[in-house]
């Protein structure tokens, strides 16, 4: 099975970042627009990091112009017909993802697999959906998808050996390390990074130190690249919360549950990065402590 052109459905920012990360490793991308409105803000976050590359000389402006020149940038998710792969990278929400599978199981050609980028919901209960459930399978990027070299690979018990091997080889071909887990909540990266920042949080609550001092400290004497809490903003409080709450209910346990402080940022709007403030407010460069959260 040779992966050659893909589709992935959702052009959100993992969706763009997995649609980049393949376009550059040489492959035809179909990126699918699931939400409504234009694609045009894709498109230009695509083009803000491939010129962020070619401005630090990472990169010719015609290597750029080629990665652009192989991503259909779309709407219609009939345009994915023929590829052999489509990663799904829409909400978080097992109704909707299934609704969309139902459709591209319609709409892709018969040998295609079908791919989902959940962070912690179920793979085998979004392969209920469609007909090929031997085709179909978990691939979880992480994000900036660019520049993150991990891609778990997540088979069911009805997956093929056939479709495995060949989304491996398509995760090698795009310059990524597979690893294969079992379907189980949140996987390996999830399961361990959820509760991490989900106690980094209730230390901050319990007043263990300042936010700066909790990030500071796990930054320069664990060698993160972030803190907990400002990698929490990163990825999202609202998705943070949500991965949370599914881990909790899958395994019950206590240091799993979503902190009362996160919620409540949740409940507030305050969802990190994507709004310029959650655990620290992004409008100051540096970022400074949440006003509300500073003592
Ligand atoms: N999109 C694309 N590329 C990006 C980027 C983005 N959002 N942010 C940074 N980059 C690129 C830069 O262009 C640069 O690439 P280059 O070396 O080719 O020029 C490289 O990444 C390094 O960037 P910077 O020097 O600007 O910044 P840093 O060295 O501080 O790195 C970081 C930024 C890569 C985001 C780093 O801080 C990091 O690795 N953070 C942790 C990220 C992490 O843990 N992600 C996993 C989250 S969990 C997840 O995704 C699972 C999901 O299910 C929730």
């Amino acid at each position: 099975m040779k992966i050659q052109k893909i589709a992935v459905l959702g052009a959100g920012q993992m969706g763009s970042g997995i649609a980049e990360a393949a376009a550059t490793r040489g492959v035809s991308v179909v990126l699918v627009k699931a939400t409504p409105g234009s694609i045009d803000k894709a498109r230009g976050s695509i083009e803000k990091t491939l010129g962020r590359m070619i401005a630090r000389g990472k990169m010719s402006q015609a290597d750029g112009d080629a990665v652009l020149g192989r991503i259909t940038f779309t709407d219609d998710l009939a345009a994915a017909a023929d590829a052999d792969l489509l990663v799904e990278s829409i909400v978080e929400d097992i109704g909707t993802k299934k609704d969309w599978f139902a459709k591209a199981d319609a709409v892709m050609k018969k040998d295609a697999v079908l791919a989902s980028n959940t962070s912690t919901l179920c793979i085998t209960e979004m392969q209920q959906a469609v007909s090929r459930k031997d085709r179909f399978i978990g691939l979880h990027f992480f994000n900036p998808a660019r520049v993150m070299q991990l891609v778990e690979v997540i088979p069911t018990d009805a997956t093929v050996a056939e479709v495995v091997a060949g989304v491996t080889a398509f995760v090698e071909h795009i310059g990524k390390t597979p690893v294969l887990v079992k379907d189980r909540t949140g996987f390996i990266v999830n399961r361990l990074l959820t509760p991490y920042m989900c106690d980094s949080i209730r230390a901050w609550e319990s007043g263990l130190a300042d936010l700066h001092g909790i990030d500071t400290a796990m930054q320069l004497g664990a060698n993160h690249p972030m803190g907990p809490l400002a990698l929490a903003d990163y990825i999202g409080l609202d998705i943070v919360c949500a991965m949370a709450e599914n881990l909790y209910a899958t395994f019950k346990e206590a240091h799993m549950a979503p902190p009362a402080t996160l919620k409540k940022l949740v409940k507030a709007g305050q969802l990190g990065r994507k709004t310029m403030i959650g655990f620290f407010d992004y409008n100051h460069e540096p970022p400074v402590p949440n006003p509300a959260l500073d003592r």
